[in-house]
């Protein structure tokens, strides 16, 4: 799948919350719903009003805007131009956006605090995965938390894929190879990851008021 494609398509057809993927049985999410998301975020990375935050594949901000009363500053990357020109929209001097791609982009700048969230099914091998968490920690200063939330599970993907008619769609779809929804992970891969980087990461089940709680998890690492 050409998700660069997928998500300049999406800022195309739609806007705030719909614009980033934010919907459940068709429906955005409430925004109460994800102020109770911003805020569980600010919890798990213990934000404080200090924190300088990285949101790494931030979309058009929508997330970011409601993390910035939990911290001093946001710097916002996500490899949708047309997503950033959005954000931009909401950009200050508090809360700046760049277009670049999670493998790779580079900042002269190191981080407190460091989420990536709802994103990480769109690295869909083991290697991008490894990378894009390379990246994250050579951007996060020493001791900084790094948030990589809402991840697709894998021992719990028949629980997204739960009915004959999303069976099927999967089965067209793994046929084309064009699945919408990305790489399920197995927790054990991100804790190979983290071995792999020399860090210590553990994965936390979602609470059930979380939208997608029934097939994602959340890990967190210490750098
Ligand atoms: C579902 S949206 C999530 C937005 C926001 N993090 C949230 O939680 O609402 C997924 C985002 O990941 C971005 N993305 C996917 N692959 C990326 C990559 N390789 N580099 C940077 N951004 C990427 C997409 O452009 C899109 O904005």
């Amino acid at each position: 799948m050409n998700w660069k494609h997928f998500w300049d398509r999406q800022a195309l057809a739609s806007k705030g919350a719909k614009q980033v993927g934010r919907i459940m049985a068709g429906k955005e999410l409430e925004p109460q719903l994800m102020l109770a998301i911003a805020k569980h975020i600010s919890e798990q990375l213990q934000l404080t009003e200090t924190d300088n935050l990285l949101d790494v594949c931030c979309g058009n901000g929508y997330l970011s805007q409601m993390l910035l009363p939990y911290c001093q500053s946001i710097v916002g990357v996500d490899f949708s131009e047309k997503l950033i020109a959005q954000a931009n929209k909401i950009g200050s001097n508090k809360m700046i956006f760049y277009a670049a791609d999670a493998k790779e982009f580079g900042l002269n700048q190191s981080f407190d605090k460091v989420v990536l969230y709802f994103s990480f099914q769109y690295f869909e091998d083991y290697e991008s995965g490894k990378k894009v968490l390379a990246n994250l920690l050579k951007h996060a200063a020493p001791g900084a938390l790094i948030l990589i939330g809402d991840i697709c599970d894998k021992r719990k993907i028949w629980r997204y894929y739960n009915s004959p008619k999303k069976w099927w769609n999967w089965l067209k779809q793994s046929i084309k190879q064009k699945n919408d929804m990305g790489k399920f992970w197995h927790p054990r891969e991100l804790l190979q990851m983290c071995a792999a980087l020399g860090v210590k990461g553990e994965v936390l089940e979602q609470a059930v008021w979380q939208p997608y709680a029934h097939y994602r998890f959340d890990f967190l690492i210490v750098k």
